[in-house]
């Protein structure tokens, strides 16, 4: 063995490698003989504005240090001098323990946008290729990692992220999003310290419990001011993500698939890819970075025909019916939901082979006999008769025990030899990375698909992964993720006409990487107005309004016995894909005509609800609200909620920072037609006028003093609409 000598440190000339875009600029500090350094990541610098002098030359050596500095880099690795969580953490058989980036090539893909750092360790026999993508428009910088083996043994991957961020020290709080199923989006916010922030999921779907994001924010940051930085992991598996304190006073941000033992196993010349890591950072605060990724998921969103149709309002027969879905009474639906304005119709579980409960059936993906024993065909042109389109619920990655296809197939489910099958509302996880399951599941969807004019696919996902064993042994979790986009994008091939949404007993599979595949999310399974407003607070943080699917439920609310009057459980479900989830056949005639009222004021809202920005806000005295506009601000809906009964005599004003100063705005209540709203509130002669012709109000007014609100009972809404004069 050579006895290796200090000179082999790295000593290569700086080269800055700068990305700007609107609003931000990232500077990294490339030397040939290592791994990039992170100099900065943060608002726009001036062209031109670059470090004064190489990163360790600004740095003397602390006492009792190693005597070569190792400061933060795109790729920090483990056992050559860095102590921080590492990007990587691989081994050969045991050995080989320890990387360091031996050279960095620089490769530009779109000057100043897009690079590639394609970073080898020669002694560890492995490529880094680094992507680098910030977009211009959104700030949104989109990176990913691909590790390839370059030995000519088996590389065993533990960790690798697929970016290690830089967070200026003065970052102080984490907000991150925890849950439970009809709980999504439960805001979490933690201090910044010396110890690690840490959040894992191993649940084998984005899932419910952990959000794989966060935001991060600096001292004083608001709704609409302040350094704000957010990533999401576009990925619907496991996930990991760490904040851990630098001893130069910044943090590091980690996010990455977390992978079960085995799972990073390399043969010689394999590769890995990591998620995509979807990343901002705003000086508006969260409002500002909200906009940032609604921004980017737009543009991921692959549409039929390439663009996105009106969002159809829907009925999902779910909670009106739960399995019970037979021809008479789902037809009379149909027809009565057509009557209120319903535009896509979708039948919920229930309708395949034997699925009379969740005990049975899953897999069996062919009508019911008893239940239909002439298919779905009749009741498909019944409802596109009464001009709505027609969608059917899947769940096509499970299986239940008791099932033709189990009994078939019982080798198909995840399984670990020797371990019993741990069921989970009755029902197991298909391996459908075996190419016989997955061309079954196609075969089976296609088929009806192919025979009827089936528009719309919920696609349902309710259960975690255990025993998650491949046939051969290994661990299945990052497959079973690939193999489902793989049959998304088949169906999508042969389809393209069709939509999916992504439900997953509710919000449990709701990410950037889905939605490549899928145009709707099913937000959670509570409907209950009240609890929603906190569940879509969370989710606009970083998606848009557009794909959240949201319903006006029963009241009381099934998932929580509440009861709330129709306009406020309307005005809940109105900004996002409105739905209607209740038998609209048992309301009385004036909840229906409300209901009626309040899908034609939808319809007449939504042009401006589903482009453009998203603000949200509350006041001091239980009122929470949200804003949809244009980025010039010119044309607003503002829906107000009061969520809890007023501690104030006198309602607190709105402030709308985001208005034009110099603007004037015509202000108006607006209220659908049929409403009883009016009851809720105690009026006095303003807010007469705003419902009336409505008043004209100045800009600089309402961005600093405010808009004056009702006096309103709790869990009621006020919708205004400010349009610049
Ligand atoms: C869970 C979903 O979230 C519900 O909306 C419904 O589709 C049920 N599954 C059906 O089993």
């Amino acid at each position: 063995m050579s006895v290796p000598l200090p000179v082999s440190l790295p000593s290569a000339p700086a080269e800055f490698v700068v990305l700007n875009s609107r609003r931000s600029t990232l500077v990294l500090e490339a030397h040939a003989d290592e791994a990039p350094l992170w100099r900065y990541w943060g608002p726009r610098l001036p062209d031109g504005a670059r470090p004064d002098a190489p990163l360790r030359d600004t740095r003397p050596l602390p006492s009792f240090m190693l005597d070569f500095d190792q400061p933060l880099t795109l790729v920090p690795t483990f056992g050559v001098g860095w102590f921080g969580q590492s990007a990587l953490l691989a081994h050969r058989d045991g050995l080989s323990f320890a990387q360091a980036i031996t050279a960095c090539e620089v490769e530009w893909i779109t000057p100043q946008r897009a690079v590639r750092l394609r970073l080898t360790d020669a002694v560890a026999q492995l490529r880094l290729d680094v992507t680098l993508a910030l977009d211009d428009a959104s700030d949104v910088l989109v990176a990913s990692t691909t590790l390839t083996n370059l030995g000519d043994g088996v590389l065993d991957v533990q960790w690798l992220a697929a970016l290690t961020l830089p967070l200026p020290g003065r970052c102080d709080t984490v907000r991150s999003y925890a849950g439970q199923h009809v709980h999504e989006f439960l805001l979490q916010t933690d201090p910044l310290s010396r110890s690690v922030w840490r959040r894992e999921n191993r649940r084998g779907r984005t899932s419910h419990d952990c959000f794989p994001g966060a935001v991060v924010t600096t001292p004083g940051a608001t709704d609409d001011a302040g350094l704000v930085y957010g990533a999401h992991l576009a990925w619907s598996g496991n996930h990991q993500q760490s904040i851990e304190w630098l001893h130069d006073g910044q943090y590091q941000w980690q996010l990455g698939e977390w992978l079960a033992p085995g799972e990073g196993r390399l043969a010689p010349g394999a590769t890995l890819h990591t998620p995509e890591l979807v990343a901002t950072l705003s000086n508006a605060g969260y409002n500002g970075l909200a906009a940032n990724f609604h921004t980017e998921l737009r543009s991921r969103l692959n549409w039929p025909g390439g663009t996105m149709k009106p969002r159809p309002v829907h009925l999902n027969t779910w909670e009106g019916f739960y399995f019970d879905v037979h021809p008479g009474p789902v037809k009379e639906l149909a027809t009565a939901a057509a009557a209120v304005g319903i535009e896509r119709f979708v039948l919920d579980d229930g309708w395949f082979h034997q699925r009379h409960h969740d005990r049975a059936a899953l897999g069996d993906w062919w009508p019911d006999e008893s239940k239909f024993p002439n298919g779905l065909g009749d009741l498909v042109a019944h409802v596109n008769g009464l001009g709505m389109e027609f969608g059917l619920w899947f769940e096509p990655e499970m299986v239940n025990p008791d099932s033709e296809l189990f009994r078939s197939h019982p080798d198909w489910a995840l399984q670990i030899d020797g371990r019993p099958l741990i069921t989970g509302r009755n029902q197991l996880v298909l391996d459908i990375s075996r190419p016989e399951a997955s061309d079954y599941l196609f075969g089976k969807l296609d088929a009806l698909l192919t025979e009827l004019p089936i528009r719309y696919i919920k696609w349902d996902h309710n259960r975690d992964l255990t025993t998650a064993g491949l046939a051969d042994g290994r661990a299945g979790y990052r497959a079973q993720v690939h193999a489902a986009y793989a049959l998304f994008a088949r169906l999508r091939a042969a389809h393209p006409e069709v939509e999916i949404e992504s439900c997953s007993g509710g919000g449990g599979r709701i990410d950037f990487a889905v939605l490549r595949h899928t145009h709707r999310v099913w937000t959670s399974d509570c409907i209950d107005a009240l609890s929603r407003v906190d569940i879509q607070r969370g989710y606009l943080q970083f998606f848009p309004p557009e794909v959240m699917g949201a319903h006006v439920g029963t009241a009381p609310a099934h998932t929580t016995g509440r009861t709330q009057g129709m306009a406020f459980r309307a005005a809940v479900a109105l900004p996002g894909h409105l739905g209607v989830e209740l038998d609209v056949r048992h309301l009385n005639q004036a909840d229906r005509n409300e209901l009626a009222g309040w899908i034609a004021l939808y319809k007449q809202l939504r042009e401006r609800l589903h482009h453009g920005r998203v603000w949200q806000g509350q006041t001091a005295d239980g009122v929470v609200w949200q804003l949809h506009g244009d980025e010039a601000a010119t044309d607003l809906t503002l829906l107000a909620y009061r969520i809890k009964p007023s501690t104030h005599r006198y309602t607190p004003a709105v402030r709308l920072p985001m208005l034009l100063a110099d603007a004037r705005y015509l202000v108006q209540e607006l209220q659908p037609a049929g409403a009883h709203g009016a009851a809720h509130h105690t009026s006095a002669p303003l807010f007469e006028q705003l419902r009336g012709a409505g008043v004209e109000m100045a800009g600089a007014w309402l961005a600093e003093a405010g808009l004056p609100l009702p006096r309103a009972l709790a869990e009621t809404a006020c919708i205004v609409q400010l349009r610049r004069l």
